[in-house]
């Protein structure tokens, strides 16, 4: 099995609540690249957004993700919502493991974010559209670089951690055939 597991999907899909619990559950270290970022900036996101604009927060991200391959050991990771929208970033997803995206309707994303402030690409007139608009064009790209997809709509944590650990599982001794 490549050896970690990866979350991705859009903001507010799960990634880092359902990360932090598996990682718990399968006793794996577990890491949201937001907050390596944030640690290694000595900042929040918003505040890398205002000082140094959204390419400035992707580099760190991209740089953020790449300093990943260097880690030994298998991992949860969870990324941020647009992780994996750089081409290069994909190909570094694929390398470091098992790409799990976690499918989520507009109208979830929207109930579970409509008060939310630290996410800068939401601070808009119109939360709704906007994340119609980016889910729109992300969707693809999200399905590109999974291996597989998780519909995580109308699911409780149990539910959805269920179907990742018979991933898990499944990975795992299909790796054991093969050695
Ligand atoms: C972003 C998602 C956020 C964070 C940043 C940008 C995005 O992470 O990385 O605000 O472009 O979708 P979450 O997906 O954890 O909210």
């Amino acid at each position: 099995m490549k050896h970690n597991i990866i979350l991705i999907g859009f903001m507010g899909c799960g990634k880092s609540s359902v990360g932090r619990r598996l990682s718990y559950r399968l006793r794996m270290p577990f890491i949201d690249t937001d907050k390596l970022i944030e640690r290694r900036a000595g900042k929040k996101i918003p505040e890398i957004f205002a000082q140094e604009g959204e390419a400035g927060f992707r580099e760190r991200e991209k740089s953020c993700l790449c300093s990943l391959l260097k880690e030994r050991g298998r991992k949860i990771i969870s990324t941020g919502g647009g992780l994996p929208l750089k081409e290069e970033n994909r190909a570094v997803l694929k390398e470091l493991g098992q790409v799990i995206y976690l499918r989520a309707l507009p109208e979830t994303i929207y109930g579970r974010l409509k008060h939310d402030t630290t996410r800068p690409l939401l601070q808009t007139e119109d939360p709704e559209k906007r994340i119609r608009e980016l889910m729109a064009e992300r969707a693809s790209i999200y399905e590109a670089a999974a291996d597989v997809i998780v519909d995580v709509d109308g699911k409780d944590f149990e539910e959805i951690m269920g179907e990742i650990r018979l991933l898990y599982h499944k990975w795992k001794r299909r790796n054991v055939r093969r050695r």
